[in-house]
């Protein structure tokens, strides 16, 4: 299968060390030969139409800046230059998250759609204000766009609900999908002030040098989008979600939640409607997790309430749900064969 790999950042090299890793059990378990043909950054591009030599690329982006400064490098050459010259199945985008206009990444994705290219995306850009739009372009190309990394990191969360609880009907989600706030709560409920925690959160990588994607609740939003679009079949964008943040709380509001036997999380909700909001938890409970962690609850018409808890992000968990849609991808491919 041939790639083009859009951006070159954590999640972007993250996935490269994963295809050096794993690549004779890729071939042995699911006869996946991946070749990466193009990756591009801010300042350019390198090309091979044969397939990039991988460790040279990551030693070049490393040593470099920019993986223009390889042998097969092109300064200056964008995605949409890249994507024209060789000929690729799948687009990975792996961007910049723009909450705003979802660019550049938006662009990057129609054109691959049309190009008649898979799609398999970790931002949430495009997703949280046009992902209605995009499945029907897809679809009308006959293509498939993913997007597995988007909620969760490397835990499956979309893929959990999708799969394993068909036949199912799920009526509703509620859960913890940002690991930011979810670290910044859990210290001020040990009593640290947020001013602090946002500190702490932010020395230990966690938070940006702006945080407010994070503690606005802009974040969940998106990826709460996300999960109604694809688990419960809304056609939702960014504005349809109701959405309040982290900043106003005190540690006067964890002494009141603590004398009803509950703590405070960043709750996203989809039911008739969407929400993030902080809300009381009842300690204890399936969505009481500490840290950085991500849980989400699904209920469904007769399975009743299925919790799904894992890591929320990093770049090698994130670069294992590209994998995963990869290989998807690729059992779709034979699978219409056969
Ligand atoms: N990190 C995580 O744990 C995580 C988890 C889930 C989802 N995500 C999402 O995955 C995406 C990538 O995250 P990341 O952590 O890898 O980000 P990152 O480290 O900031 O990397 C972003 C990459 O995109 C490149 N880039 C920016 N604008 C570009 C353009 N116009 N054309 C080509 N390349 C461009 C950057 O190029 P330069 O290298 O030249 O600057 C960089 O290589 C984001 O949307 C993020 O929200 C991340």
């Amino acid at each position: 299968m041939r790639l083009v790999m859009v951006g070159f950042g954590v999640v972007g090299r993250s996935f490269v060390r994963l295809l050096i890793k794993r690549r004779e059990e890729l071939l042995g378990l699911y006869g996946l030969k991946p070749r990466l043909v193009a990756v591009v950054d801010r300042r350019g591009a390198a090309l091979c139409e044969k397939g990039l030599d991988l460790e040279s690329v990551l030693k070049c982006k490393e040593e470099r800046g920019s993986v223009c400064e390889s042998e097969n490098g092109r300064e200056g050459m964008d995605a949409l230059e890249a994507m024209e010259l060789v000929d690729a199945d799948v687009l990975i985008d792996v961007t910049p998250t723009n909450l705003r206009d979802a660019e550049p990444s938006l662009t990057y994705i129609r054109r691959a759609i049309r190009l008649g290219m898979n799609v398999i995306t970790t931002n949430k850009g495009p997703l949280a204000l046009f992902m209605p739009t995009l499945l029907d372009l897809a679809r009308l190309n006959g293509v498939v766009l993913k997007f597995s990394g988007t909620v969760g990191g490397g835990t499956p969360i979309l893929n959990f609900a999708k799969k394993c609880l068909c036949g199912d009907r799920i009526t509703g989600i509620r859960g913890i999908l940002n690991g930011t706030t979810n670290y910044i709560l859990s210290r001020m409920e040990e009593g640290m002030e947020f001013g602090e925690a946002l500190r702490e959160a932010q020395e230990l990588g966690y938070a940006e040098a702006d945080p407010s994607m994070d503690v606005d609740g802009l974040d969940s939003a998106a990826k709460l989008v996300i999960l109604a679009n694809w688990i419960l079949g809304k056609r939702a964008t960014l504005e349809d979600v109701e959405v309040k943040g982290i900043r106003g709380i005190g540690l006067e509001d964890f002494e009141e939640a603590r004398r009803d036997g509950s703590t405070i999380k960043l709750l996203c909700t989809a039911d008739k409607g969407l929400r993030v909001m902080p809300e009381y938890v009842k300690r204890g409970s399936v969505l009481d997790v500490k840290g950085s962690l991500n849980a989400v609850t699904f209920i469904s018409e007769t399975a009743g309430e299925e919790t799904v808890v894992g890591k929320g992000a990093g770049g090698m968990e994130t670069a294992t749900a590209i994998l995963r849609d990869l290989v998807d991808i690729r059992m779709g491919i034979l699978g219409d064969r056969e």
